[in-house]
């Protein structure tokens, strides 16, 4: 089976597309603010690092080497127990299931586009009850906007590699830089940057709990888009001749620039209009809005353009998040590209559905479990266990399982001397790091 190549930009802005994500704009800042700032960044810069960028490289070598997607890759470099080890390619389920509720998010996305042309909400107040009305009530909308996020992703997905996934990124990603990297610089200019700055770099330890610690981390795999075979399955498109060392650093640098662009720019709008920094998920839905609104027509331009901005991170990830199931049913199932992105497209639009509606007033209830409605449970079996495994798995597998030589022959010339640092960080610190943080997450290690 002959699988598609991106070019080498291609390659690079189709993986940054896919890290590049909500993660970045919506979850960094809030969970940030949640956690008190500083020590919460350098706690997670030091993962994206150690961890982070250790186990991208192994994903992409995954990918390079078995040129399959990612079930028929895991079995074909194994070198004994094929049939065992292809296992680790189911992990790719991952991204479908968070697929689900980020397909719920985007549409919340296109809403506040349009909010944000027509009519900001006046007061953190009112911005809080809109949100939590298109929540609870509004579940027409929300539905109609889910179906809008089906139908663009599942289009870019059946027109393949190239035509689709290629030319999406190729497009958005530049214009998603740029409003970014605009809005920054305006916001440099004003008199909260100082405080931004201040919030998100300046340590102060004592807010660091166990909790952080561990958000930080899932976070890092989330937002690198690692442990599910995104990278893995795109991977398999690199052009032969290309630097896997280089294109990880790439994605790994910008992903964490524009994390932390959009970090500081959203806090010192918050500061300069006296807005919390601790919101929580609302944080770019509620307390933002609000700031927009105190910036008069400015306000309404930035608004527009930040929704925009957000949207276009989001559907470049969405496409990554479904891509490794589609080309595991081309592969292994001989399905026509088309059937295969119809069929998960409606699996997502469908299970989205239920998400969507676990959060109204009206089958909330119904749809709760314990302490977490269905739409946090996916978020959290996701983020917090099926990505940070599915990271253990390959950091396991390329680190102890696939023969050293092997894996020394490609990357070696690549790193140069650097090779032995990255391969003892990917055999012992990453697996140390994610059992610690899963053992955690289960309650039977506490710190
Ligand atoms: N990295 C994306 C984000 O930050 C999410 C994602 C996770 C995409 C896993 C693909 C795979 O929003």
């Amino acid at each position: 089976m002959k699988i598609a190549r991106f070019s080498r930009v291609g390659f690079i802005l189709a993986a940054a597309g896919s890290a590049v994500g909500l993660g970045n704009i919506w979850k960094f800042p809030y969970i940030t603010g949640e956690n008190g700032g500083g020590a919460f960044v350098f706690v997670y810069l030091i993962t994206v690092l150690a961890i982070g960028f250790s186990v991208m490289l192994a994903e992409m070598l995954i990918g390079y080497l078995g040129r399959r997607d990612s079930v028929t890759s895991f079995e074909e470099l194994a070198p004994r127990h094929k049939g065992a080890w292809k296992y680790g390619g189911f992990m790719s389920v991952a991204g479908l299931l968070i697929m689900t509720f980020y397909s719920v998010v985007i549409g919340w996305i296109f809403h506040y586009i349009a909010v944000a042309a027509i009519k900001l909400p006046d007061s953190v107040p009112a911005a809080e009850s809109a949100f939590t009305h298109m929540l609870q009530e509004g579940v027409l909308t929300q539905l109609v906007y889910h179906t809008i996020a089906f139908l663009v992703v599942t289009a870019v997905l059946v027109r393949g590699i190239k035509g689709g996934i290629e030319r999406l990124n190729l497009i958005l990603m530049p214009m998603l830089f740029l409003i970014v990297g605009g809005m920054f610089l305006y916001a440099l200019n004003l008199d909260g940057f100082s405080k931004a700055w201040a919030f998100m770099f300046q340590p102060e330890w004592h807010k660091l709990t166990s909790d952080s610690f561990v958000t930080a981390v899932g976070h890092a795999f989330f937002t690198l888009s690692l442990g599910m075979g995104a990278i893995l399955t795109y991977s398999a498109s690199l052009p032969k001749k290309s630097s896997l060392v280089r294109s990880a650093l790439a994605v790994v640098a910008l992903d964490t620039g524009i994390a932390l662009l959009a970090g500081l720019m959203l806090f010192t709008f918050l500061f300069e209009y006296g807005a919390e920094p601790s919101a929580g998920p609302g944080l770019v839905f509620i307390s933002l809005p609000a700031v927009f609104y105190e910036m008069g027509i400015l306000g309404n331009f930035f608004a527009v353009i930040f929704f925009i901005a957000l949207a276009f991170a989001g559907l470049t990830s969405a496409v990554s998040l479904v891509e490794p199931m589609v080309q595991y049913m081309i592969d292994r199932f001989k399905m026509p590209r088309f059937l295969a992105a119809v069929t998960v497209g409606l699996f997502f639009y469908f299970v989205g559905i239920i998400a969507l509606l676990s959060n109204s007033s009206e089958y909330g209830q119904m749809l709760t479990f314990g302490s977490r409605n269905f739409f946090d449970w996916i978020d959290f079996i996701t983020a917090s266990i099926m990505l940070p495994l599915g990271g253990l798995i390959m950091a396991i597998f390329v680190g102890h399982i696939m023969e050293k030589e092997r894996v020394e022959s490609i990357l070696k010339p690549q790193f140069g001397k650097l090779f032995g640092v990255w391969y003892f960080s990917l055999r012992y610190i990453a697996p140390v790091g994610l059992v610690t943080v899963m053992l955690h997450l289960m309650g039977i290690l506490t710190f």
